[in-house]
């Protein structure tokens, strides 16, 4: 099924709830970063809303780069997943997660998705200026790595984080290159 980037707006609050509450449910992992964030209420997801806009416009603290959020949704609507698309590494950036995030909601894995918002986001990237991309995922999360891999991703190393006993494997992607089928 064909998906779509959203711009996460007020619209999606009654299926960002049912998305999160599936995802709470299975207990895996949450992303990208901004799925993590505590949202209870109606007004809370306004504000939610808004800090998503302001990250955007880079009204951001200082360790963090300016990002584009984007939900994701099939031809019908549904919210499938998230992206994420930071503009730019600052240094934490650079030694950790570097400039994409991703995920699909349980109950809609194993389709394809991931690699399809995968190359979305980087087609974003590309229309951004932003052609060197960097990516990471645990050496652990086998579908993050393939899905990177299967985009173009040329892994550079592996590192520890802090406070982590699991390396990430970071890898870059030259958006410039036609290195994925579209
Ligand atoms: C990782 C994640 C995004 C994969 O989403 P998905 O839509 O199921 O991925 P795809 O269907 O595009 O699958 C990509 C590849 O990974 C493989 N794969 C999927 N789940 C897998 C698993 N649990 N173990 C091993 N391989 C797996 C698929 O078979 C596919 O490989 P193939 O093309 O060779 O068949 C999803 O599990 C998720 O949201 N996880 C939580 C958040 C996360 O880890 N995000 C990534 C870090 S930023």
């Amino acid at each position: 099924m064909k998906l779509y980037l959203a711009k996460p707006d007020i619209t999606f609050f009654e299926q960002y709830k049912d998305m999160m509450k599936e995802w709470h449910s299975s207990g895996s992992h949450i992303a990208p970063w901004f799925l993590s964030k505590s949202v209870t209420s109606f007004d809370e997801f306004c504000k939610f809303i808004r800090m998503l806009d302001d990250c955007e416009h880079g009204i951001v603290d200082k360790r963090f780069s300016s990002t584009t959020s984007y939900f994701v949704v099939n031809n019908y609507g549904k919210l499938i997943g998230a992206t994420s698309l930071r503009h730019y590494l600052t240094l934490e950036g650079f030694q950790t997660w570097g400039h994409i995030g991703y995920g699909v909601r349980p109950s809609e894995r194993s389709k394809g998705y991931a690699t399809q918002m995968l190359k979305m986001t980087i087609d974003q990237a590309r229309e951004k200026k932003i052609y060197k991309l960097l990516l990471s995922a645990y050496e652990q999360n086998i579908a993050s790595c393939k899905i990177i891999e299967k985009c173009g991703g040329i892994l550079e190393n592996k590192v520890y984080i802090k406070n982590k006993n699991e390396p990430i494997c970071r890898y870059w992607i030259n958006a410039l290159e036609n290195c994925f089928e579209k």
